[in-house]
């Protein structure tokens, strides 16, 4: 990632649960300073209520101006050289747009499938999540599972990109 030139942050249920969002801003931190583009990409229904993603956020001291709703920044993934996938399935699940028999088919998601590299921190490779539905993209060649408790595995990354 400190190679990369963009990222784009996704943030879902997990990372609520995780209670991630303080070492994610620190996360993004490091990497700007190593020149990386750092964005914080927030769908509408990620979490479990409104606006539940750009509260934590703000908590955490993430910028605003580092933060974006799905329809400004979901052009930006195919230039994207990472789309970092925290603790969020349904809103990045491709089957939304091409699975009309899956429960989320319609409702509008992330391309990440155009990022360069996809990073999915999850705990496992099960299809956990509200929709309860698997996610193609696990299987993708450009995607890393990191399976891990989201803050734990976010620590890890801190400690790694502080070497
Ligand atoms: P979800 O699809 O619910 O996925 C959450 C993911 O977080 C799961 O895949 C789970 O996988 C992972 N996770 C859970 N605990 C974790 C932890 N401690 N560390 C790392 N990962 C963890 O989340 P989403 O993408 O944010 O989508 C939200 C869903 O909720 C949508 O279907 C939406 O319609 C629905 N919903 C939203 C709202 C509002 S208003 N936001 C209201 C009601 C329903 P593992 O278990 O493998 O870790």
């Amino acid at each position: 990632m400190r190679e990369a030139e963009s990222i784009i942050i996704i943030p879902g249920y997990g990372m609520a649960v995780a209670q991630a969002q303080h070492v994610l801003r620190e996360m993004g931190d490091q990497l700007k300073k190593h020149g990386v583009s750092v964005k914080y990409a927030i769908h509408p229904v990620a979490g479990r209520m409104p606006g539940h993603m750009n509260v934590l956020l703000a908590e955490a001291n993430v910028p605003y101006d580092e933060v974006f709703e799905l329809e400004d920044i979901n052009g930006e993934f195919a230039q994207a050289d990472v789309a970092f996938i925290i603790g969020a399935n349904d809103v990045v699940n491709p089957a939304a747009k091409t699975d009309k028999s899956s429960p989320i088919y319609g409702m509008p998601v992330f391309d990440i499938d155009k990022a360069k590299t996809i990073f999915f921190i999850k705990r496992s490779m099960g299809g956990q999540g509200y929709a309860g539905v698997d996610n193609d993209v696990f299987y993708m060649d450009q995607t890393m599972m990191l399976l891990a408790d989201a803050k734990k595995m976010v620590e890890d990354i801190n400690k790694a990109l502080a070497d």
